[in-house]
């Protein structure tokens, strides 16, 4: 995947910043792998995503290349990665090779991948704290690969205390640096939600009843992919009726009946950021009058989640505004029994909205970053409070599978509502509404598009 690298120095500033941050612990050594490639069937690969964790340090995106930093007596930052072959540059497609890296990346120094299992055991010499992405990372024998480079390193130290004693993890620290994104990050995910929401208008001004659920999946991705995003961030979900109560139903055969709800879930990546919309709509272009009320419920559930994503708030004021609404909401309709302080206790509202109401977004759709207080492994701390700059999706949803208990005409709605919000000095950003969200807006986008 070729992307399009922002200013370059701005990689350089994160390795300068983690670099500081592994110095205050005394120093030591960070070895970061990108993603391995990896087969889908027999010479054919998946389509090949780097490693967001070592992306964001290094901007390199070809496959198969580590980071190493040294934070000692002075920093250094070294990549491996595959040498030039024009053989197979032939067929594969021209790669950086360690000079042109090192020059255009700001590395201090960068090495052929052929030398990896001899240099890094070498590298690991003199140094007490060995770094890595241990808890995250896309490399799956990671761990192992580590141990064959200290053992490999032992034949050639007497002193073994000359090896680092102490592994510790990146991840927190790096979910942390990736929390609060830059004004570059922040232009990228602008730009990606343009596109995603453009594509959820098509897809809408697409949609009727007989058309299959893979149909509206096509016009997503030639809209995606003819914008430049280069890929999507996720498998995109296309739920028809009753699929709408399926949370991650991927797009399938399921044909759109008239009298049919329609939920996409669906966002492009775009130079490796990013979006998540969800809108939901009625395959016929007019909300029957039970799909309406359930959505309007929906939609005050995520202005009132909105209304609490700002820095005034703690992650979790979001999602229990909108518990409370859509709470309401359900017993309003006859959809639960009792008061709201007793289906709020009971979590009777779980039958009806089984999902919290957001998530960080950013290179991955489920974006890494604690959502209390640091350490993130303590579930005791505070919810955190919110930042400008961080970026989290407010997706509430009501979802009624049938039963008997239930008023029939309520039966197999699913309904989510789902926009990213950046967060401000102040409130909250939409950055997503380039696709309507109102339900009269809907079917009016709707009928302008049947014609
Ligand atoms: N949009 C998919 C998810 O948030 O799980
Ligand atoms: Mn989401």
């Amino acid at each position: 995947m070729t992307l399009v690298t922002p200013a370059l120095t701005c990689f350089q500033t994160r390795r300068t910043q983690l670099l500081a941050w592994m110095q205050s612990l005394g120093g030591g050594i960070a070895i970061v792998p990108t993603a391995v490639e990896r087969t889908r069937n027999r010479d054919n690969h998946y389509s090949y995503r780097h490693d967001s964790d070592f992306y964001y340090l290094s901007g390199f995106a070809e496959a198969q290349a580590w980071l190493v930093l040294i934070a000692g007596d002075t920093n250094q930052s070294i990549l491996f990665c595959e040498g030039k072959n024009p053989e197979v540059e032939i067929w594969n497609g021209v790669r950086w090779g360690p000079e042109a890296a090192a020059a255009h990346f700001g590395f201090d120094l960068a090495h052929d991948l052929l030398d990896l299992h001899t240099r890094i055991p070498e590298l690991l010499v003199g140094h007490r704290n060995l770094f890595s992405t241990l808890s995250r990372s896309a490399q799956p024998d990671l761990l192992k690969q580590l141990q064959d480079w200290l053992t490999k390193a032992q034949t050639s130290v007497r002193d073994t205390r000359a090896l680092p004693q102490q592994w510790l993890d990146l991840s927190e620290v790096l979910g942390e640096m990736r929390l609060i994104k830059d004004a570059t990050e922040l232009a990228t995910m602008r730009a990606a939600a343009a596109i995603s929401a453009q594509g959820h208008v098509r897809a809408m001004q697409t949609a009727r009843p007989g058309l299959h659920e893979y149909a509206l999946e096509a016009e997503l991705l030639y809209h995606f992919r003819k914008q430049g995003a280069q890929s999507v961030a996720y498998d995109s979900i296309v739920a028809a009726g009753a699929n709408a109560c399926v949370l991650h139903h991927r797009a399938g055969n399921a044909i759109m009946r008239d009298g049919d709800l329609v939920l996409i879930d669906a966002g492009c990546e775009l130079d490796g950021y990013a979006s998540d919309i969800t809108r939901t709509f009625p395959a016929n272009g007019r909300f029957s009058g039970p799909q309406r009320a359930l959505y309007e419920i929906v939609l005050a559930a995520q202005q009132g989640a909105q209304a609490k994503t700002s820095p005034a708030h703690h992650w979790n004021a979001g999602h229990e505004a909108a518990v409370q609404i859509l709470t309401q909401g359900l017993l309003d309709e006859g959809l639960l029994k009792g008061t709201l302080a007793e289906a709020l206790e009971s979590g009777a509202y779980r039958r009806f909205y089984m999902h919290r109401t957001g998530h960080w977004l950013g290179m991955d759709v489920h974006d890494v970053g604690g959502y209390r207080s640091p350490p993130a492994s303590d579930q005791e701390r505070p919810w955190r409070e919110l930042q400008p700059g961080m970026v989290l999706t407010i997706e509430p949803g009501l979802y009624v599978r049938p039963a008997d208990d239930l008023a029939e005409k309520f039966w197999n709605i699913g309904i989510r509502i789902e926009d990213d919000a950046i967060v401000t000095a102040t409130g909250c950003e939409l950055i997503t509404r380039g696709v309507p969200v109102a339900a009269d807006e809907i079917e009016a986008l709707m009928r302008a598009g049947q014609t």
